[in-house]
């Protein structure tokens, strides 16, 4: 019912965005709240609830040569608890030597305390078309959706945390390729777009906030949940940048970057994007 629901509001959704397109009368303003209207409708019936249920099943299931599950996987705060860790990751671990994110940490995890492959399953991280979200993906919604309503506070203590933020600020400003293109061409100016999609101006606090705290996210022209690190990808490839390897530090960098430019706003997701 819920799932024949959604799929009603998809089509309205996108017969309302096709209209937007083709119709010179509608300014963009009217568009923009279109595209407003047609998120909130989704979001009281969020797909990926469905696979925040498929992590935490995955996250509890003794597996690996060592038959353990991850509950006892140190987030942050401690071995064993989940609540509130998503939001203040990125941050420097000990065990490691090393600033990591929420999806570097939980691949840890797998590989020390189930003795699992993790290698393999970093190498395909995200799930194709029409297939189902992989367990790295499921593993992710779950730790995310436990941070729900946590006001994100990235620790900026440790020397590595504080270099990593000042990594990915470089990295965000960085122009090279083929189009010479930084992160910050698509996304340091208020009110640009490509096509119909806004580009958020990431450098202010603001747009910062709101792009940390709703990803990962249910994509609907997808029919997939995806998370942050499938979101630097994508923008890598945007950037017509060399193809973006899974938990690399560059990735790690510039989610600090912009974790810690999202300080204070509540996380809310998986959120559904469009
Ligand atoms: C060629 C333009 C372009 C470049 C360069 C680019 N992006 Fe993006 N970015 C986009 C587009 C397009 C979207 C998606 C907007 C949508 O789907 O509504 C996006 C979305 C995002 C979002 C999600 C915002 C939100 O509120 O959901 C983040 C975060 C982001 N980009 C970060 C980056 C980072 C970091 C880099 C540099 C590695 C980068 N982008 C480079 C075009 C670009």
């Amino acid at each position: 019912m819920r799932h024949a629901r959604l799929i009603a509001m998809a089509i309205c959704g996108a017969l309302s965005l096709g209209w937007g397109q083709g119709a010179f009368a509608q300014s963009a303003e009217d568009i923009k709240k279109g595209i407003d209207q047609y998120r909130e409708m989704l979001q009281d019936g969020n797909p990926a609830d469905l696979t925040v249920a498929k992590g935490e099943g995955l996250w509890k299931k003794k597996q690996g040569p060592h038959d353990a599950s991850l509950e006892q996987c140190d987030l942050g705060k401690g071995p064993g608890v989940v609540a509130g860790a998503y939001a203040e990751l990125p941050r420097y671990f000990a065990d490691t030597g090393r600033v990591m994110d929420a999806e570097s940490r939980i691949v840890h995890c797998i590989a020390v305390l189930q003795g699992r492959d993790a290698t393999a399953l970093a190498a395909k991280p995200f799930s194709g078309g029409g297939q189902p979200q992989t367990e790295l993906e499921s593993l992710v919604a779950y730790i995310v959706d436990e941070s729900r309503g946590v006001p994100v506070n990235l620790p900026q203590q440790h020397p590595e945390e504080i270099a990593s933020y000042q990594r990915g600020e470089k990295a965000f400003f960085y122009r090279a390729g083929p189009y010479d293109f930084a992160c910050a061409s698509c996304h340091s100016v208020d009110d640009q777009r490509i096509r119909l999609q806004e580009l958020p101006n990431l450098t202010e606090a603001e747009s910062a906030q709101r792009a940390f705290t709703t990803w990962p996210a249910y994509r609907v022209s997808q029919g997939a949940m995806r998370t942050m690190q499938w979101r630097m990808y994508d923008c890598f490839r945007q950037q017509r940048f060399p193809e973006m390897i899974y938990g690399s530090q560059v990735s790690i960098d510039l989610i600090t970057f912009l974790g810690v430019k999202a300080k204070g706003a509540p996380m809310d997701s998986p959120a559904i994007k469009r």
